[in-house]
Protein backbone atom coordinates (compact mmCIF):
# COMPACT_ATOMS: atom_id res chain seq x y z
CA UNK A 1 0.00 0.00 0.00
CA UNK A 2 1.25 3.46 -1.09
CA UNK A 3 2.37 5.59 1.98
CA UNK A 4 0.12 8.36 0.96
CA UNK A 5 -3.46 9.73 1.66
CA UNK A 6 -6.14 10.62 -0.42
CA UNK A 7 -8.42 13.59 0.18
CA UNK A 8 -11.35 14.58 -2.28
CA UNK A 9 -12.10 18.05 -1.92
CA UNK A 10 -15.84 17.80 -2.10
CA UNK A 11 -16.16 21.30 -3.27
CA UNK A 12 -14.97 20.78 -6.00
CA UNK A 13 -14.57 17.38 -6.98
CA UNK A 14 -10.72 17.24 -7.13
CA UNK A 15 -8.60 14.42 -5.37
CA UNK A 16 -5.24 14.98 -4.30
CA UNK A 17 -2.64 12.21 -2.87
CA UNK A 18 -1.33 13.36 -0.60
CA UNK A 19 2.60 11.96 1.33
CA UNK A 20 3.06 10.53 4.41
CA UNK A 21 6.21 10.35 6.46
CA UNK A 22 6.48 9.39 9.62
CA UNK A 23 2.25 9.33 10.20
CA UNK A 24 2.03 13.02 8.84
CA UNK A 25 1.18 15.34 5.79
CA UNK A 26 2.87 18.13 5.21
CA UNK A 27 0.63 20.79 6.37
CA UNK A 28 2.01 23.09 2.97
CA UNK A 29 1.08 20.24 0.91
CA UNK A 30 -2.82 21.33 1.52
CA UNK A 31 -2.13 24.47 0.17
CA UNK A 32 -2.53 23.12 -3.47
CA UNK A 33 -6.17 22.47 -2.51
CA UNK A 34 -7.97 25.38 -4.22
CA UNK A 35 -11.55 26.08 -5.14
CA UNK A 36 -10.28 28.63 -7.73
CA UNK A 37 -6.83 29.32 -8.78
CA UNK A 38 -6.41 32.84 -6.71
CA UNK A 39 -7.69 31.19 -3.81
CA UNK A 40 -5.01 30.87 -1.07
CA UNK A 41 -4.88 27.53 -0.42
CA UNK A 42 -6.31 25.42 2.33
CA UNK A 43 -4.55 25.65 5.57
CA UNK A 44 -4.86 23.23 9.09
CA UNK A 45 -6.40 25.18 11.99
CA UNK A 46 -4.98 24.13 14.80
CA UNK A 47 -5.45 26.37 17.89
CA UNK A 48 -2.43 25.63 20.90
CA UNK A 49 -0.98 23.52 18.60
CA UNK A 50 -2.72 20.45 19.64
CA UNK A 51 -2.26 17.99 16.95
CA UNK A 52 0.74 19.74 14.97
CA UNK A 53 4.43 18.18 14.91
CA UNK A 54 6.01 22.00 14.10
CA UNK A 55 9.45 19.86 14.04
CA UNK A 56 11.16 16.97 13.73
CA UNK A 57 13.54 16.08 16.93
CA UNK A 58 15.97 13.73 18.60
CA UNK A 59 16.16 14.73 21.95
CA UNK A 60 13.33 13.57 24.03
CA UNK A 61 10.44 11.37 23.69
CA UNK A 62 7.05 10.73 25.21
CA UNK A 63 4.17 8.11 25.04
CA UNK A 64 1.44 9.80 26.78
CA UNK A 65 -0.69 6.80 26.23
CA UNK A 66 1.87 4.58 28.09
CA UNK A 67 3.25 6.89 30.02
CA UNK A 68 6.90 6.81 28.90
CA UNK A 69 9.22 9.14 29.15
CA UNK A 70 13.04 8.86 27.37
CA UNK A 71 16.03 11.33 27.17
CA UNK A 72 17.98 10.02 24.15
CA UNK A 73 16.09 6.89 23.78
CA UNK A 74 16.98 6.30 27.83
CA UNK A 75 13.90 5.94 30.07
CA UNK A 76 13.47 8.65 32.44
CA UNK A 77 13.26 5.61 35.21
CA UNK A 78 16.72 3.97 34.15
CA UNK A 79 18.22 7.92 34.50
CA UNK A 80 17.18 9.26 37.59
CA UNK A 81 18.13 5.72 39.11
CA UNK A 82 21.92 5.48 37.68
CA UNK A 83 22.86 8.89 36.52
CA UNK A 84 26.05 10.44 38.91
CA UNK A 85 24.90 13.64 38.42
CA UNK A 86 22.62 16.00 36.65
CA UNK A 87 25.61 17.44 34.54
CA UNK A 88 25.97 14.43 33.04
CA UNK A 89 22.59 14.16 31.79
CA UNK A 90 23.01 17.63 30.61
CA UNK A 91 25.75 16.27 28.06
CA UNK A 92 23.15 13.48 27.52
CA UNK A 93 20.29 15.70 26.31
CA UNK A 94 22.76 18.48 24.46
CA UNK A 95 24.90 15.99 22.81
CA UNK A 96 22.88 12.83 22.28
CA UNK A 97 25.21 10.36 23.52
CA UNK A 98 25.93 9.49 27.56
CA UNK A 99 29.98 10.98 27.82
CA UNK A 100 32.61 8.67 29.20
CA UNK A 101 34.84 9.32 32.15
CA UNK A 102 37.30 11.62 30.20
CA UNK A 103 34.14 13.55 28.50
CA UNK A 104 32.38 14.18 31.84
CA UNK A 105 35.21 15.40 33.48
CA UNK A 106 36.41 18.02 30.82
CA UNK A 107 32.54 19.23 30.80
CA UNK A 108 32.15 19.65 34.49
CA UNK A 109 35.12 21.82 34.48
CA UNK A 110 33.80 23.99 31.58
CA UNK A 111 31.09 24.29 33.59
CA UNK A 112 32.38 25.22 36.40
CA UNK A 113 34.82 27.64 34.80
CA UNK A 114 31.52 29.85 34.36
CA UNK A 115 29.61 29.48 36.96
CA UNK A 116 30.42 33.05 38.29
CA UNK A 117 28.28 36.10 36.96
CA UNK A 118 29.82 39.43 35.69
CA UNK A 119 30.03 41.71 39.03
CA UNK A 120 27.62 44.29 36.95
CA UNK A 121 25.14 41.53 37.40
CA UNK A 122 24.89 41.47 40.91
CA UNK A 123 24.51 45.41 40.82
CA UNK A 124 21.56 45.20 38.48
CA UNK A 125 19.64 42.50 40.35
CA UNK A 126 20.47 44.70 43.47
CA UNK A 127 18.10 47.32 42.05
CA UNK A 128 14.93 45.28 41.56
CA UNK A 129 12.88 45.90 44.93
CA UNK A 130 13.24 44.00 47.92
CA UNK A 131 10.03 41.77 47.39
CA UNK A 132 10.28 41.23 44.06
CA UNK A 133 9.31 37.94 42.60
CA UNK A 134 12.08 35.67 42.12
CA UNK A 135 10.91 34.70 38.66
CA UNK A 136 10.67 38.19 37.57
CA UNK A 137 14.21 38.71 38.62
CA UNK A 138 15.77 35.37 37.68
CA UNK A 139 14.01 35.87 34.09
CA UNK A 140 15.20 39.82 33.56
CA UNK A 141 19.11 38.63 34.59
CA UNK A 142 19.11 35.65 32.30
CA UNK A 143 17.99 38.53 29.63
CA UNK A 144 20.37 41.03 30.28
CA UNK A 145 23.30 38.49 30.47
CA UNK A 146 23.10 38.94 26.13
CA UNK A 147 24.06 42.50 26.72
CA UNK A 148 27.61 40.95 28.37
CA UNK A 149 27.94 38.64 25.99
CA UNK A 150 27.17 40.68 22.76
CA UNK A 151 29.14 37.83 20.31
CA UNK A 152 26.15 35.38 21.98
CA UNK A 153 23.76 36.89 18.30
CA UNK A 154 26.36 34.91 16.06
CA UNK A 155 24.09 31.54 16.26
CA UNK A 156 25.67 30.34 12.83
CA UNK A 157 28.61 29.84 14.58
CA UNK A 158 28.37 26.62 16.50
CA UNK A 159 31.54 26.79 18.56
CA UNK A 160 30.12 30.25 19.90
CA UNK A 161 26.93 28.54 19.99
CA UNK A 162 28.67 26.08 22.66
CA UNK A 163 30.58 28.78 24.68
CA UNK A 164 27.02 30.58 25.42
CA UNK A 165 25.51 26.85 26.60
CA UNK A 166 27.93 26.66 28.92
CA UNK A 167 27.96 29.39 30.29
CA UNK A 168 24.15 29.54 31.00
CA UNK A 169 24.26 26.38 32.37
CA UNK A 170 26.76 27.48 34.77
CA UNK A 171 24.93 30.56 35.49
CA UNK A 172 21.76 29.60 35.74
CA UNK A 173 21.84 28.35 39.06
CA UNK A 174 24.04 31.16 40.34
CA UNK A 175 21.45 33.71 38.92
CA UNK A 176 18.58 31.33 40.57
CA UNK A 177 20.00 31.56 44.53
CA UNK A 178 21.28 35.04 43.93
CA UNK A 179 17.12 35.94 43.08
CA UNK A 180 16.35 34.36 46.29
CA UNK A 181 19.01 36.09 48.43
CA UNK A 182 17.98 39.29 47.63
CA UNK A 183 14.22 38.92 48.06
CA UNK A 184 15.39 37.55 51.93
CA UNK A 185 17.63 40.49 52.08
CA UNK A 186 20.56 37.90 52.83
CA UNK A 187 24.33 38.86 50.88
CA UNK A 188 24.79 36.56 48.09
CA UNK A 189 26.97 33.32 48.62
CA UNK A 190 29.39 32.39 45.83
CA UNK A 191 29.29 29.36 43.95
CA UNK A 192 31.57 26.89 45.22
CA UNK A 193 33.73 24.46 42.04
CA UNK A 194 34.21 21.86 44.52
CA UNK A 195 30.37 20.61 44.75
CA UNK A 196 28.05 19.17 42.65
CA UNK A 197 25.57 21.07 40.79
CA UNK A 198 22.73 20.89 42.91
CA UNK A 199 25.19 20.67 45.90
CA UNK A 200 26.56 24.29 45.24
CA UNK A 201 23.21 25.40 44.70
CA UNK A 202 21.77 24.64 48.06
CA UNK A 203 25.17 26.13 49.38
CA UNK A 204 24.22 29.27 47.78
CA UNK A 205 20.79 29.15 48.53
CA UNK A 206 21.19 28.42 52.22
CA UNK A 207 24.26 29.01 53.59
CA UNK A 208 23.97 31.43 56.38
CA UNK A 209 26.63 33.71 57.96
CA UNK A 210 30.33 32.73 58.10
CA UNK A 211 29.68 29.03 59.72
CA UNK A 212 30.58 26.40 56.96
CA UNK A 213 27.78 24.97 55.63
CA UNK A 214 27.82 21.47 55.07
CA UNK A 215 25.27 19.75 52.34
CA UNK A 216 23.07 17.12 53.37
CA UNK A 217 23.69 14.22 50.48
CA UNK A 218 20.07 13.09 50.68
CA UNK A 219 18.86 16.69 49.83
CA UNK A 220 21.26 16.78 47.16
CA UNK A 221 20.04 13.35 45.74
CA UNK A 222 16.90 14.45 45.99
CA UNK A 223 17.42 17.57 44.32
CA UNK A 224 19.53 16.14 41.55
CA UNK A 225 16.86 14.03 40.74
CA UNK A 226 14.15 16.73 40.07
CA UNK A 227 16.72 18.35 37.92
CA UNK A 228 17.47 15.41 35.89
CA UNK A 229 13.56 14.70 35.83
CA UNK A 230 12.86 18.62 34.75
CA UNK A 231 16.10 19.03 32.13
CA UNK A 232 13.56 18.23 28.98
CA UNK A 233 9.70 17.52 28.24
CA UNK A 234 10.11 17.70 24.00
CA UNK A 235 7.66 20.76 22.99
CA UNK A 236 5.68 21.89 25.66
CA UNK A 237 4.50 25.60 25.83
CA UNK A 238 8.18 27.43 26.87
CA UNK A 239 10.11 24.99 24.79
CA UNK A 240 8.03 25.78 21.99
CA UNK A 241 8.69 29.21 22.79
CA UNK A 242 12.78 29.07 23.18
CA UNK A 243 12.39 27.34 19.54
CA UNK A 244 9.69 30.42 18.32
CA UNK A 245 12.15 33.25 19.66
CA UNK A 246 15.45 31.00 18.78
CA UNK A 247 13.48 31.13 15.13
CA UNK A 248 14.41 34.64 14.23
CA UNK A 249 18.05 33.75 15.45
CA UNK A 250 18.24 35.90 18.25
CA UNK A 251 20.77 35.24 20.89
CA UNK A 252 20.06 32.14 23.11
CA UNK A 253 20.11 34.90 26.69
CA UNK A 254 16.82 36.39 25.00
CA UNK A 255 15.69 33.52 23.68
CA UNK A 256 16.06 31.46 27.24
CA UNK A 257 14.40 34.45 29.08
CA UNK A 258 11.54 33.98 26.79
CA UNK A 259 11.46 30.48 27.53
CA UNK A 260 11.28 31.24 31.10
CA UNK A 261 8.55 33.64 31.11
CA UNK A 262 6.40 31.05 29.00
CA UNK A 263 7.25 28.45 32.85
CA UNK A 264 6.05 30.78 34.59
CA UNK A 265 2.53 30.78 34.32
CA UNK A 266 0.24 28.57 36.69
CA UNK A 267 -0.80 25.79 33.90
CA UNK A 268 2.78 24.74 33.04
CA UNK A 269 6.09 25.67 35.63
CA UNK A 270 3.76 27.48 37.98
CA UNK A 271 1.52 24.11 38.66
CA UNK A 272 3.30 22.98 41.50
CA UNK A 273 3.14 26.20 43.32
CA UNK A 274 -0.53 26.50 42.74
CA UNK A 275 -0.39 22.61 44.12
CA UNK A 276 0.49 23.61 47.48
CA UNK A 277 -1.71 26.59 47.41
CA UNK A 278 -4.91 23.92 46.61
CA UNK A 279 -3.63 22.19 49.70
CA UNK A 280 -3.42 24.85 51.91
CA UNK A 281 -7.18 25.68 51.05
CA UNK A 282 -8.47 21.94 51.18
CA UNK A 283 -6.94 22.51 54.76
CA UNK A 284 -7.48 18.83 56.08
CA UNK A 285 -8.08 15.37 54.88
CA UNK A 286 -11.87 15.36 55.69
CA UNK A 287 -12.08 18.59 52.88
CA UNK A 288 -11.08 16.50 50.13
CA UNK A 289 -14.38 14.69 48.70
CA UNK A 290 -16.06 17.97 48.95
CA UNK A 291 -13.18 20.18 47.15
CA UNK A 292 -12.98 16.79 44.45
CA UNK A 293 -17.01 17.48 44.22
CA UNK A 294 -16.60 21.24 43.76
CA UNK A 295 -13.65 20.18 40.79
CA UNK A 296 -16.17 18.28 38.79
CA UNK A 297 -18.72 20.48 39.33
CA UNK A 298 -16.01 23.22 37.14
CA UNK A 299 -15.43 25.03 40.29
CA UNK A 300 -11.51 25.25 39.53
CA UNK A 301 -9.33 22.48 38.72
CA UNK A 302 -7.29 19.87 40.67
CA UNK A 303 -3.79 21.07 40.42
CA UNK A 304 -0.82 19.02 39.62
CA UNK A 305 -3.15 16.68 37.66
CA UNK A 306 -3.75 16.53 33.72
CA UNK A 307 -1.40 16.89 31.08
CA UNK A 308 -1.45 17.55 27.13
CA UNK A 309 0.26 14.73 26.54
CA UNK A 310 0.50 12.00 29.09
CA UNK A 311 -2.87 10.31 29.65
CA UNK A 312 -1.74 7.95 31.90
CA UNK A 313 0.46 8.30 35.05
CA UNK A 314 3.18 10.70 34.78
CA UNK A 315 6.41 8.82 35.14
CA UNK A 316 8.04 11.55 36.57
CA UNK A 317 5.78 12.04 39.01
CA UNK A 318 6.06 7.96 40.10
CA UNK A 319 9.55 8.94 40.86
CA UNK A 320 9.50 11.85 42.81
CA UNK A 321 6.43 10.86 44.92
CA UNK A 322 8.97 8.00 46.08
CA UNK A 323 11.75 9.81 46.53
CA UNK A 324 9.51 12.10 48.81
CA UNK A 325 9.44 9.52 51.86
CA UNK A 326 13.57 9.95 52.00
CA UNK A 327 13.61 13.57 51.75
CA UNK A 328 10.85 13.77 54.18
CA UNK A 329 12.89 11.39 56.56
CA UNK A 330 15.47 14.49 56.91
CA UNK A 331 13.23 17.24 56.84
CA UNK A 332 10.17 15.85 58.45
CA UNK A 333 6.79 15.01 56.78
CA UNK A 334 5.22 17.66 54.78
CA UNK A 335 1.69 17.63 56.45
CA UNK A 336 0.20 18.02 53.49
CA UNK A 337 1.74 15.08 51.64
CA UNK A 338 -1.59 13.09 53.61
CA UNK A 339 -3.85 15.24 51.79
CA UNK A 340 -2.61 14.77 48.49
CA UNK A 341 -2.21 11.46 49.10
CA UNK A 342 -5.86 11.23 49.69
CA UNK A 343 -6.47 13.26 46.86
CA UNK A 344 -4.79 11.41 44.40
CA UNK A 345 -6.45 7.86 45.95
CA UNK A 346 -9.98 9.32 45.26
CA UNK A 347 -9.18 10.99 41.44
CA UNK A 348 -8.14 8.25 40.55
CA UNK A 349 -10.90 5.90 41.64
CA UNK A 350 -13.57 8.84 40.75
CA UNK A 351 -15.18 8.82 37.10
CA UNK A 352 -14.80 12.03 36.17
CA UNK A 353 -10.84 11.97 36.43
CA UNK A 354 -10.69 8.10 34.86
CA UNK A 355 -12.83 9.22 31.54
CA UNK A 356 -10.82 12.25 31.22
CA UNK A 357 -7.33 10.36 31.90
CA UNK A 358 -6.48 12.73 34.49
CA UNK A 359 -3.75 11.37 36.34
CA UNK A 360 -1.01 13.24 38.80
CA UNK A 361 1.59 15.14 36.42
CA UNK A 362 5.45 15.89 37.71
CA UNK A 363 4.02 19.03 40.11
CA UNK A 364 1.79 17.24 42.03
CA UNK A 365 4.41 16.29 44.97
CA UNK A 366 7.25 18.37 43.58
CA UNK A 367 6.16 21.35 45.60
CA UNK A 368 5.59 19.25 48.97
CA UNK A 369 9.45 18.64 48.75
CA UNK A 370 10.44 21.84 47.94
CA UNK A 371 8.39 23.22 50.62
CA UNK A 372 10.09 20.57 52.97
CA UNK A 373 13.54 21.25 51.72
CA UNK A 374 12.50 24.96 52.69
CA UNK A 375 12.47 26.40 49.22
CA UNK A 376 9.91 29.22 49.36
CA UNK A 377 6.62 28.82 46.96
CA UNK A 378 7.77 31.97 44.53
CA UNK A 379 10.71 30.31 44.10
CA UNK A 380 9.29 27.12 42.46
CA UNK A 381 9.11 28.32 38.81
CA UNK A 382 13.10 28.97 39.20
CA UNK A 383 13.91 25.51 40.68
CA UNK A 384 12.58 24.25 37.28
CA UNK A 385 13.74 26.94 35.48
CA UNK A 386 17.23 25.92 36.11
CA UNK A 387 17.81 22.17 34.63
CA UNK A 388 15.04 23.17 31.82
CA UNK A 389 17.71 25.58 30.70
CA UNK A 390 19.39 22.28 29.49
CA UNK A 391 16.07 20.88 27.31
CA UNK A 392 15.97 24.69 25.88
CA UNK A 393 19.41 24.75 24.92
CA UNK A 394 19.26 21.53 23.24
CA UNK A 395 16.36 22.25 21.37
CA UNK A 396 17.24 25.33 20.27
CA UNK A 397 20.58 23.71 19.29
CA UNK A 398 18.26 21.24 17.22
CA UNK A 399 16.43 23.89 15.62
CA UNK A 400 19.09 25.66 14.14
CA UNK A 401 20.62 22.41 12.73
CA UNK A 402 17.20 21.94 11.17
CA UNK A 403 17.95 22.88 7.73
CA UNK A 404 14.03 22.77 7.02
CA UNK A 405 13.26 25.38 9.97
CA UNK A 406 12.67 28.91 9.13
CA UNK A 407 11.31 31.74 11.08
CA UNK A 408 7.98 30.63 12.80
CA UNK A 409 5.14 32.21 11.59
CA UNK A 410 2.02 30.64 11.58
CA UNK A 411 -1.06 31.33 10.14
CA UNK A 412 -4.45 32.67 11.13
CA UNK A 413 -8.11 32.20 10.15
CA UNK A 414 -9.27 35.86 9.91
CA UNK A 415 -12.50 36.81 11.10
CA UNK A 416 -12.54 40.27 11.59
CA UNK A 417 -14.14 43.25 9.41
CA UNK A 418 -13.84 43.57 6.04
CA UNK A 419 -12.08 46.47 4.30
CA UNK A 420 -13.93 49.69 5.48
CA UNK A 421 -13.27 53.32 5.38
CA UNK A 422 -11.68 55.69 8.16
CA UNK A 423 -14.60 57.64 9.79
CA UNK A 424 -13.18 60.69 10.77
CA UNK A 425 -13.64 61.61 15.29
CA UNK A 426 -16.57 64.19 14.80
CA UNK A 427 -18.44 61.64 12.47
CA UNK A 428 -18.29 58.72 15.20
CA UNK A 429 -21.74 57.98 17.11
N1 LIG B 1 -8.75 19.22 37.08
C1 LIG B 1 -10.03 19.02 36.67
N2 LIG B 1 -10.40 18.84 35.39
C2 LIG B 1 -9.43 18.90 34.47
C3 LIG B 1 -8.07 19.09 34.82
C4 LIG B 1 -7.76 19.25 36.16
N3 LIG B 1 -6.49 19.45 36.56
N4 LIG B 1 -7.31 19.09 33.70
C5 LIG B 1 -8.17 18.89 32.68
N5 LIG B 1 -9.44 18.78 33.16
C6 LIG B 1 -10.65 18.49 32.37
C7 LIG B 1 -11.05 19.70 31.54
O1 LIG B 1 -11.95 20.52 32.25
C8 LIG B 1 -11.69 19.03 30.35
O2 LIG B 1 -12.98 18.58 30.74
P1 LIG B 1 -14.20 18.60 29.68
O3 LIG B 1 -13.79 17.63 28.62
O4 LIG B 1 -15.39 18.21 30.46
O5 LIG B 1 -14.27 20.02 29.19
C9 LIG B 1 -10.84 17.78 30.14
O6 LIG B 1 -10.31 17.46 31.44
C10 LIG B 1 -9.70 17.96 29.15
O7 LIG B 1 -8.89 19.02 29.61
P2 LIG B 1 -8.19 20.13 28.70
O8 LIG B 1 -8.20 21.42 29.43
O9 LIG B 1 -8.78 20.07 27.32
O10 LIG B 1 -6.73 19.55 28.62
P3 LIG B 1 -5.46 20.32 28.12
O11 LIG B 1 -4.60 19.32 27.46
O12 LIG B 1 -5.82 21.53 27.34
O13 LIG B 1 -4.79 20.85 29.46
C11 LIG B 1 -3.45 21.04 31.37
C12 LIG B 1 -3.68 20.28 30.07
C13 LIG B 1 -3.27 22.54 31.08
C14 LIG B 1 -2.15 20.54 32.00
C15 LIG B 1 -4.66 20.81 32.30
O14 LIG B 1 -4.80 19.42 32.58
C16 LIG B 1 -4.52 21.59 33.61
O15 LIG B 1 -4.87 22.78 33.64
N6 LIG B 1 -4.03 20.94 34.71
C17 LIG B 1 -3.82 21.63 35.95
C18 LIG B 1 -2.57 22.48 35.88
C19 LIG B 1 -1.31 21.63 35.92
O16 LIG B 1 -1.16 20.74 36.74
N7 LIG B 1 -0.37 21.98 35.02
C20 LIG B 1 0.93 21.32 34.98
C21 LIG B 1 1.12 20.56 33.73
S1 LIG B 1 2.66 19.70 33.76
C22 LIG B 1 3.79 20.89 33.40
O17 LIG B 1 3.56 21.87 32.75
C23 LIG B 1 5.11 20.69 33.93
Amino acid sequence: MPDTITIVDNRTGKKFELPITHDTIKAIDLRQIKVKDDDFGMMTYDPAFMNTASCISRITYIDGDKGILRYRGYPIEQIAESAQSFLEVAYLVLKGELPNAKQLEVWRNKIKMHTLVHENVKTLMEGFRYDAHPMGIFISTVAALSTFYPEAKKVRDAANREAQIIRLIGKVPTIAAFAYRHSKGMPYVYPDNDLTYAGNFLKMMFKAGESPYKVNPVLEHALTILFILHADHEQNCSTSAMRVIGSSECDPYSATAGAAAALWGPLHGGANEAVIHMLDEIADIKNVPGFVKEVKEGKGKLMGFGHRVYKNYDPRAKVIKKMAYDVFEVTGRNPKLDIALELERIALEDEYFVKRKLYPNVDFYSGLIYQAMGFPLDFFPVLFAIPRTVGWLAQWQELLDDSEQKISRPRQVFLGPDARNWVPTIDRK
